[in-house]
């Protein structure tokens, strides 16, 4: 079965990954609500019944350790975090129509209903289990109350997932060497009885499913492996206090485990918004309960936008609940790559992140960190944040292709139209073309590209810029009058056409021009439709739409951010990354975080260009033995290099003096490019190159005993 394109008549949910309420946001986290945000504002403008809905995560070892640590209760804790966070998301013009949390009443219920849903259709059922327990403090530890080693790939671990290491979901009872993460206690394993999800039994209905799941292809395809590999079925007790009861009868007073109650909040969540707005405007039963609406039984089109962490939840766990209690199963996931600094994962715990406040703080407007987060790279492409990329982005695409074509043509436009040029239509060409980006911009949706919404519009807008370019009406306006007035209409109606379009990516800069353009009403209503018709309004002064980002305000921002990452790279506390983003989900290194003093943000991409071998072969790479070093004079930084290099001695000349010892390097291996072309430096012939790595001359050598002269290949 395939989907019918976006708009469809049924009603749509977007929904978020909802966040921990355990700390500050940061830029990681608003990828996936920028993402969610964009792509249900896309929705709605294409004419699709949208609620955009997600809330606070409030359940769960992430907020009950973090609690414990700060010494408040877990619910007041939480609590803080939920209501700061309902206060964030707007100031990054993320307009959920529901924002709620987990603890509320309206997901207590519909939890613990769903749950006897599940054990009275017989998915449920009681095992013993060894659960780890701190005999010392006589607590059990579930989930990331314990650490220890990965069963699988064998990298440290949380008590619940591989977080640095393979990622996995880790059931109770599955990591070796446990220790409490509060008291540092060596744990035990004792025998609790717990009651158990039949997720197995789903394997052939979640295959089904990922055949038809649309979204993001990690998520679509990930999970067939997971599969393939045979599924266990799913613990959802634990040994706690804070949390949602165990519905029925409970002797050992458990509480659900958090990945139970949470998702079912995206249900809770809608639940309070038609509760809000009338079932009239959106009937969230009709939504989300198979056989509750006649048009559409299958419920409705069901999105949710995460992080690639937890593709496993939303892909098995999730629609296999939906499923066994005869709900509407997911349309799409949507899950993005994580965003790291320097290749590495974010840490809350050592501050080394770019956070949301602090990017407010600096006085930047939320739209061009939105249109940065959802167009760099593919949405599930991992995106290592620098200011620089950041500002060249902005620099040359919000400033010099859209908002330069916007600013120069309603400036004309409004200097020799009082009321705004006048015809009758676009002409044929510019009303094409503006169907044509309409037509990618739907096409965008439909293939759940955030970063085609936004080539749609800066596609459209240099357009635009070659055509009032090729036009030149500056040129026609006072010989050509009508067909000044006919292009630079043509030019207005291209602006309101990136009105309407980039409203999902830049809701507020949309909403601005739209005020420009004298346009009625707000940008947020209109829909595709908008921009095909020619604009009506009375045109005031324009102002240009976004800022420059100055070269000195980067190095700025750079400073503070390597400061605070060097630091992070300092400290032998906390190793644990608290949202699990190793850049390529493969085992972290960051136990050399001492030595490891590379400057972060300065990692350039990998080259595209690529060479041939016979390129590489081209270059005499050898194994060279330093045999003498001397400082030259004159030259700061030149070392004088005698290197035998097998079949001969050479003299190299080599940047090192003044980040290594110069009397260390005598006998040190090193690996030479021999046919490097010849040079004098300071009167010194230097007759081939050491190679190094990095600012400070990291020298390369060899890791065991090839010796002088031998081919590097
Ligand atoms: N509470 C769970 C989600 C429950 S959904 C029913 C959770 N919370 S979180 O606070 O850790 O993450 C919130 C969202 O941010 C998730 O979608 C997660 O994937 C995303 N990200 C967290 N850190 C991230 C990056 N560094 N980069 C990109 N996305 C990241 O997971
Ligand atoms: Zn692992």
């Amino acid at each position: 079965m395939s989907h019918d394109d976006f708009p469809t008549d049924r009603p749509a949910v977007v929904t978020c990954g909802l966040p921990y309420a355990n700390g500050d946001l940061h830029i990681g986290h608003l990828r996936t609500y920028v993402g969610g945000d964009v792509y249900s504002r896309a929705l709605e403008r294409l004419g699709q019944e949208t609620a955009f809905v997600s809330g606070s995560d409030m359940h769960g070892t992430p907020v009950a350790v973090n609690a414990e640590q700060e010494g408040v209760s877990p619910e007041e804790f939480a609590l803080d975090w939920h209501e700061r966070y309902a206060e964030t998301f707007p100031k990054f013009n993320v307009d959920f129509d529901n924002y709620g949390h987990t603890h509320d009443e309206t997901n207590t219920e519909i939890t613990q209903q769903l749950v006897r849903d599940l054990d009275e259709a017989g998915h449920l059922y009681e095992k013993e289990i060894m659960v780890a327990y701190d005999p010392v403090d006589d607590q059990y530890l579930p989930d990331r109350y314990v650490e220890g080693t990965c069963p699988y790939c064998g990298a440290h671990a949380r008590g619940d997932e591989c977080d640095e290491g393979c990622q996995r979901h880790l059931e109770p009872g599955e990591v070796e060497d446990p220790e409490s993460t509060i008291t540092g206690n060596p744990a035990e394993y004792r025998e609790r009885t717990h009651k158990f999800f039949a997720v197995s039994e789903f394997a052939d209905y979640l295959s089904d499913f990922l055949d038809r799941l649309e979204g993001t292809s990690n998520a679509r395809n990930q999970p067939r492996e997971w599969i393939e590999q045979g599924l266990q079925d799913w613990c959802i007790t634990r040994d706690m206090d804070w949390g949602i009861d165990l519905p029925g009868e409970n002797p050992q007073d458990l509480v659900l485990y958090v990945w139970v109650d949470a998702p079912i909040e995206y249900i809770s969540s809608t639940k309070q918004y038609s509760e809000r707005v009338g079932a009239d405007a959106f009937d969230w039963e009709a939504a989300w309960k198979e056989g509750v609406s006649d048009d559409h039984p299958e419920g409705g089109e069901i999105v949710h936008v995460i992080g690639r962490d937890i593709i496993q939840h939303h892909t098995i766990f999730w629609p296999a609940m939906l499923e066994a209690t005869d709900h509407a199963e997911p349309r799409a996931v949507m899950a993005s790559g994580f965003v790291t600094l320097g290749g590495k994962g974010f840490s809350t715990s050592r501050d080394r992140a770019v956070w949301a406040d602090e990017y407010l703080d600096e006085g930047f407007h939320p739209d061009p960190l939105r249109y940065y987060l959802a167009t760099n790279g593919g949405f599930q492409q991992d995106v290592d944040f620098s200011w620089e990329k950041f500002a060249e982005r902005v620099n040359t695409e919000l400033v010099g292709t859209v908002g330069n074509f916007l600013y120069r043509s309603l400036l004309f436009a409004h200097r020799n139209y009082e009321d705004g040029p006048d015809a009758d239509a676009p002409s044929d060409e510019v009303a094409a073309r503006i169907d044509e980006a309409v037509e990618e911009f739907a096409a965008a949706v439909n293939d759940y590209s955030v970063r085609a919404l936004g080539d749609a519009v800066t596609d459209l807008a240099r357009y635009g810029n070659e055509y009032i370019q090729r036009n030149e009406p500056w040129k026609l306006v006072d010989e050509e009058p009508a067909e000044a007035e006919r292009v630079i209409y043509d030019c207005v109606a291209l602006a309101k056409a990136i009105a309407v379009l980039f409203e999902p990516l830049a809701p507020e800069k949309s909403e601005r021009l739209w005020a420009q353009l004298g346009e009625p009403g707000t940008v947020h209503e209109a829909t595709v439709e908008a921009a095909r018709e020619g604009p009506a309004g009375d045109l005031s002064e324009p102002t240009e739409l976004f800022e420059q980002v100055e070269d000195e305000r980067v190095e700025d921002l750079n400073e503070k951010l390597e400061a605070r990452v060097a630091e992070s790279e300092d400290g032998d506390g906390d190793e644990s990354d608290d949202d699990g983003g190793e850049a390529d989900g493969s085992a972290a290194d960051e136990n050399d975080d001492d030595t490891d003093d590379t400057d972060m943000t300065d990692i350039e991409p990998l080259s595209d260009d690529r060479i041939s071998f016979d390129d590489f072969q081209e270059l005499d790479i050898r194994v060279g033995r330093i045999e003498a070093a001397e400082g030259i004079e004159g030259a700061d930084d030149l070392v004088k290099l005698t290197v035998d290099l097998g079949a001969e001695t050479r003299t190299i000349v080599a940047g090192l003096k003044q980040l290594h010892d110069v009397s260390d390097l005598t006998d040190t291996k090193v690996i030479v490019l021999a046919n490097m072309e010849k040079a004098e430096l300071f009167g010194v012939e230097s007759n081939g190159m050491v190679l190094a790595a990095g600012e400070e001359a990291d020298l390369l050598t060899t890791y065991e005993d090839a010796g002088p002269g031998t081919k590097v290949k």
